[in-house]
């Protein structure tokens, strides 16, 4: 049967949003329980590998409830997360509040413009970012690309709004190459996911879409491609847990100024 949130037509953003706005209230739970708190592990390696220096501007899109843009500002950047979805942005505002839960309280001298809020988040379609080119030092996109209609389209947007020598960095479910691995880690998502989303969310379709949307996705090779395609420099695949896991990583050419 065809998984009620994954629409490969004219309905695919709106059958998103609805999954995310679904799931919202439970969602960081969900992310510790069916990875066993493996996602922070990984978020922290993409924020290792953005390499942050204080002051740097960067663009978390698809930020959701807020683990990466919360992990950059700790690190000196002034955040902006983007992402189109009210109810999971209402859960990173809620963080914010929060004492001790990651929020950009204690970062000292790192400011935003606008409304000195880091991160400060921003209700915006990731295809269409609504940041003029040439300015973010960092782009990155956690579990993000999969769930776009277009998701070259997004990838060229991050692309675009980062400076000359900007670094974007796209962490999400990967492809492994092991046919082993992948079909126990399949299965893991077919079978196993869906219960949980089911026991914690009381909605079995919508972890079940995980699979489902990652089955039409090219993950880390197709990315890898298209950042090669785009003119990006020192683009590599980092695996992780053997390819269940990985980052795309790449520098935008310093010849290549609007992308
Ligand atoms: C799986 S969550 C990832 C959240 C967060 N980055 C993390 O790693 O925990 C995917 C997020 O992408 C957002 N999203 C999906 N399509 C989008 C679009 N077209 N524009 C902006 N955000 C989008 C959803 O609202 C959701 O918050």
């Amino acid at each position: 049967m065809a998984n009620p949130f994954y629409n490969p037509g004219a309905r695919r953003a709106e059958k998103v949003h609805d999954l995310f706005a679904t799931v919202a209230r439970r969602y960081d739970l969900m992310n510790d329980l069916q990875s066993v708190g493996l996602h922070r592990l990984w978020k922290r390696r993409l924020v290792w590998l953005a390499n942050v220096r204080a002051g740097e501007q960067a663009l978390d899109v698809c930020c959701g409830t807020g683990d990466i843009a919360f992990a950059l500002a700790r690190e000196g950047a002034s955040v902006v997360g983007l992402d189109f979805n009210e109810p999971m942005l209402a859960v990173a505002e809620a963080r914010r509040q929060r004492p001790g839960d990651g929020n950009g309280r204690e970062i000292g001298d790192a400011t935003l413009a606008g409304d000195g809020l880091n991160p400060r988040f921003v209700k915006a379609d990731a295809q269409a970012i609504p940041f003029p080119d040439n300015t973010f030092e960092i782009a990155t996109v956690g579990y993000g690309l999969r769930n776009l209609a277009r998701w070259e389209t997004g990838l060229s947007e991050m692309h675009r709004v980062l400076k000359p020598g900007g670094r974007l960095l796209a962490l999400d479910f990967g492809k492994p190459d092991n046919s082993l691995l992948r079909w126990v880690y399949f299965s893991y998502l077919r079978f196993l996911v869906p219960v949980l989303g089911a026991m914690v969310c009381g909605n079995p379709a919508a972890y079940a879409y995980i699979l489902e949307s990652l089955l039409h996705f090219p993950a880390q090779r197709g990315v890898d491609a298209r950042m090669r395609e785009l003119g990006l420099s020192r683009v590599r695949i980092i695996n992780l847990l053997g390819g269940i896991m990985s980052i795309n990583y790449g520098k935008k050419s310093d010849s290549n100024r609007a992308g």
